[in-house]
């Protein structure tokens, strides 16, 4: 059985720029019954907790040590949306496609299309999380390791992103963010918005760029509902193991290991013996740790930006 594409209006000139540029073009998730408010209660409903991520944040891009991570207490899906709708709250539905049968299939298609769309593209390790969050919420500055598609469902919301040839991102704080390190300690300068390509993403449009570009992200108006899927293709593994390659065995052997070239020879054999490496116990690299903020608020709709810090005492209902 045919089934129209879930893309819109790509041309094969656009296909070709997808991995090259920072890329913006047209789909058609957002015409889906399943991005509705209704459907949107249920699925956080039927969610599980501990794959939920509920977050607050400051106002001032430069500060991310106000990012928060908090409870969704006792609240319902159908609470949970209305305290996005009229807070200050950022939802991430992680690992959609384990726990949502009917999403991971939108997502399977939705990468059948992709590929059917440009030439040559094989990808793997899918992964999905729907972002639900508030009016004027943020995302601080920040690189990822796969490579990342951000489709956008409803409200609008500004992405900054800074291309790659600006050099604003050493080949330390790649390696450091691959390693598991850095993530959490990208710091973010104003000025560097003067090197960002800058866009208003809205319902039906999906931005891209290429692999470990940094981004950021405000809200700009409305309640907003996106879906971020991750993958990897060869192209994407390769520059990972690279990268991953050069700190592993700069701390091992003589020689400066600083070349990122990702074709040829050499490249290959870095990939393979880092690969070779990791299942030597003596000379593996650390697995990433990651860091896990403290919960320190819970979503509360009698609250100020329905964000109830808690050290805080409980407001307590009259009547
Ligand atoms: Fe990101």
């Amino acid at each position: 059985m045919s089934r129209r594409s879930l893309l819109e209006n790509w041309t094969p000139e656009q296909a070709d720029r997808m991995n090259r540029a920072i890329f913006v073009a047209q789909h058609r998730l957002h015409e889906l019954e399943m991005f509705s408010d209704d459907a949107l209660s249920e699925l956080l409903d039927r969610h599980p907790r501990r794959d939920l991520g509920v977050n607050t944040m400051g106002h001032d891009p430069a500060r991310r040590s106000e990012w928060r991570e908090g409870s969704p207490g006792a609240l319902t899906g159908e609470q949970l949306l209305e305290a996005s709708r009229r807070g200050r709250v950022w939802l991430n539905v992680r690992r959609v496609l384990d726990h949502h049968p009917e999403y991971a299939q939108l997502v399977r298609d939705l990468y059948a299309d992709l590929e059917a769309a440009v030439p040559g593209l094989v990808t793997y390790n899918h992964s999905a999380n729907l972002l639900i969050s508030s009016p004027g919420a943020q995302v601080y500055y920040h690189l990822d390791c796969p490579a990342n598609m951000l489709w956008h469902l409803r409200g609008r919301k500004r992405v900054w992103a800074y291309p790659l040839e600006t050099g604003i991102v050493s080949d330390a704080t790649v390696e450091g963010v691959l390693a598991g390190e850095k993530s959490e300690e990208l710091d973010f300068q104003p000025e560097w918005d003067e090197l960002a390509i800058t866009t208003e993403l809205e319902p039906g449009e999906m931005i891209t760029w290429p692999q470990h570009t940094p981004h950021r992200v405000v809200n700009t108006d409305g309640l907003n509902v996106s879906l971020s899927t991750e993958h990897m293709d060869r192209a994407a593994a390769r520059r990972n193991n690279v990268y991953l390659a050069n700190r592993h065995f700069r701390s091992l052997l003589p020689g400066s290991w600083n070349n990122t070239q990702l074709a040829g020879w050499r490249a290959a054999l870095k990939e393979f013996s880092l690969r070779l490496a990791r299942r030597v116990p003596v000379i593996a690299p650390q697995p990433p740790q990651g860091y896990r903020y403290p919960v320190s608020f819970e979503v509360d709709l009698a609250a100020d930006d329905c964000i109830r810090l808690l050290d805080e005492p409980a407001p307590v209902a009259v009547g």
